[in-house]
């Protein structure tokens, strides 16, 4: 018998045995009191995103069922093409990737100021803020809204004891807060900003029309840009910062060869991806390993444990800088859904740890002292003591 509880702390704070457990004995896992299944090998997971006309992203991301189908990661198609065509022809790699001097000056800033205490929250001080900064400057969130949009994500994405009044307020003044921006934006638009260029955008509907996005559909954009843009990577750099403290041996490989830095981010991404599970609803009754799934039932593609596959990877549990990209890069999900901000995400986690490593290489973390909590598909630390260490 597998006891899987994904709301208890233990599970947040280290699922990877609970994982392989699933992948080797039972990897259509049906969790009865909760009603769901959970596939957790590496190929199928790949193979359920590819299908994704049989695994339906219509009920959301997580474990529980989603009425609200506005964001992208909760539409099918035809839907979803139009919505995603339209944001993909604005998030460019080019233009994300001449963010970098803005993001790696950002890097230089929050790193020397958090420094110039004796400890700092590697968290709250730097990763938060940086991804929120830069996804805010991104879309135009203006600076006094910016600490809101966080809370409003940490209320979101919290599971557990989590008020379902509270969810539901906080949700609403999110709404209104965007609704206002891009009421604000309409009447004021900027030259070649994220925003301004998606709502000037026009592209062919799923009905045939050549339309631009309504008000409710931008407020839609904005609210995942601003959450998706920046929760992830605030989880996946404290993440990197932690496995290369233990595993010594791959920081010097680092410090010694800073071309490398690229892969690691790869390898700190397979190794603990912040995006821990991807949520689907079956369209139709389907056959996994000899196990019918029956449709209209919720089923989690368990990326954490998938990244994790022995299968799939030589030595999974070890942490390897070197090791060959997984191509699929299966943390960003696949097929239609594939994550829009993979090359910011790329780009904001290198900056990052290129400049602790070279200004303060012998940073120290402690995630002894440091907290999680329990939520919905994410992982990470919610604070993580620091202290720097001399400057190189
Ligand atoms: C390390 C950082 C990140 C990770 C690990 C990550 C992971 C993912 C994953 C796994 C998905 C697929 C969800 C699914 O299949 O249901 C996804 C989708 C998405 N991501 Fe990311 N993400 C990251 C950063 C970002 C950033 C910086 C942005 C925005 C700029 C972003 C925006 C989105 C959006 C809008 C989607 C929905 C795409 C769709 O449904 O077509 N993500 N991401």
């Amino acid at each position: 018998m597998i006891d899987f509880d994904p709301y208890s702390i233990e599970f947040a704070n280290n699922p990877y045995p609970l994982y392989r457990q699933l992948r080797d004995e039972a990897p259509v896992f049906y969790h009865e009191g909760l009603d769901f299944y959970a596939l957790s090998r590496y190929a199928d997971v790949v193979a359920a995103h590819q299908d994704h006309d049989t695994f339906s992203s219509s009920s959301g991301p997580t474990i529980e069922k989603m009425e609200d189908q506005m964001l992208l990661i909760t539409k099918d198609n035809p839907e979803h093409r139009f919505h995603k065509a339209l944001v993909t022809k604005v998030f460019t790699r080019d233009r994300m990737n001449n963010m970098e001097s803005f993001v790696r000056g950002l890097c230089v800033d929050l790193l020397e100021k958090a420094a110039a205490n004796d400890e700092f929250d590697f968290v709250n001080d730097f990763a938060v803020e940086l991804p929120l900064t830069v996804i805010s400057e991104l879309i135009g969130i203006p600076e006094e809204f910016r600490r809101d949009i966080h809370n409003f994500a940490n209320i979101t994405l919290l599971r557990g004891d989590v008020d379902p009044a509270k969810l539901m307020q906080a949700q609403a003044a999110a709404h209104d807060t965007y609704m206002e921006l891009i009421r604000h934006r309409r009447a004021h638009p900027r030259d070649n900003d994220v925003i301004t260029l998606m709502m000037n955008a026009e592209l062919e509907d799923d009905q045939g029309v050549v339309r631009r996005l309504t008000d409710e559909e931008m407020a839609a954009r904005f609210m995942e840009l601003a959450l998706a843009g920046h929760e992830t990577v605030a989880k996946a750099i404290p993440n990197g910062a932690t496995a290369l403290q233990l595993f010594p041996d791959q920081r010097a490989k680092l410090l010694g060869d800073r071309a490398l830095i690229p892969n690691a981010v790869e390898e700190i991404l397979r190794y603990e991806p912040p995006s821990q599970l991807q949520g689907r609803i079956t369209t139709r009754d389907v056959e996994v390993h000899g196990v019918m799934i029956p449709k209209g039932v919720k089923t989690m593609l368990l990326t954490g444990a998938a990244t994790r596959d022995e299968r799939r990877f030589e030595n999974p549990d070890a942490f390897d800088v070197t090791r060959d990209n997984d191509v699929v890069a299966i943390y960003f999900g696949y097929g239609i859904h594939r994550c829009l901000g993979i090359h910011l995400a790329r780009l904001e986690i290198r900056v990052g740890l290129e400049e602790l490593l070279s200004r303060f290489p012998q940073y120290e973390v402690f995630p002894e002292r440091g907290a999680r909590k329990v939520l919905t598909n994410v992982r990470g630390f919610a604070s993580l003591p620091c202290r720097a260490g001399a400057h190189a």
